[in-house]
């Protein structure tokens, strides 16, 4: 079983798509839900669904202390709606192993101060046909890591930054399920090729 540690500062709908997936029998569980908002909905989720949650003040070293709650159990770290920037060894410890989700076509539409509903302006004002969401993994930069997978959709002539907002969170929903479901698997692959080759003595 792969155990996941999800971090969240709002919301939580991505959280929620997460949970309800994962009742439908999967490879990996959420273990753990930190939050750097003590006011975040997504601690009313998680603990309506009975999971371990942390509320952590973002001036204190935060990402030390993620690295602490993580660092023996997780296995995946998933930053879903989650507005810290992460930094430090938990960066090395977690390498591959830490992903993000954003509401845009990365890279465009992407860095400091693209957040929330300015993502959707932007994409709005600058009249491009399509958007989206990535989920990406997580390196030093801002939502500079590599793309792991994206979905897109049409933007209608009448769409506003609020509608575009809507429907690519419908979309976040199906992407970071997706994107947890194909790197459980990887990871999953790699151990057992690991285990192969030292059990063969190679
Ligand atoms: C999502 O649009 C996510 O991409 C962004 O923040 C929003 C969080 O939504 N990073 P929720 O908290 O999961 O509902």
């Amino acid at each position: 079983m792969f155990n996941i540690s999800v971090l969240v500062s709002g919301n939580g709908s991505n959280l929620q798509a997460l949970i309800n997936a994962e009742s439908k029998l999967k490879n990996w569980k959420i273990i753990s839900v930190i939050s750097d908002n003590a006011k975040s909905h997504a601690l009313k989720r998680a603990n309506v669904s009975g999971i371990k949650t942390y509320k952590l003040d973002r001036k204190e070293n935060l990402s030390d202390q993620i690295l602490a709650i993580c660092k023996d159990k997780t296995d995946l770290i998933v930053c879903a709606g989650f507005l810290s920037i992460l930094e430090g060894d938990l960066l090395n410890d977690f390498e591959n192993r830490m992903i993000n989700i954003h509401p845009s076509l990365l890279p465009d539409f992407g860095g400091k101060g693209m957040y929330g509903i300015k993502v959707h302006q932007a994409v709005i004002k600058s009249k491009v046909k399509k958007s989206g969401c990535s989920v990406h993994y997580i390196d030093g930069g801002i939502d500079s890591g590599k793309v792991i997978l994206q979905k897109s959709v049409d933007i209608s002539i009448k769409e506003t930054a609020e509608s575009l907002q809507k429907n690519v969170l419908v979309l976040e929903h199906l992407a970071i399920v997706e994107a947890v479901d194909k790197l459980v698997d990887i990871h999953t692959y790699l151990q057992n090729e690991k285990l192969h080759c030292l059990n063969k003595g190679k």
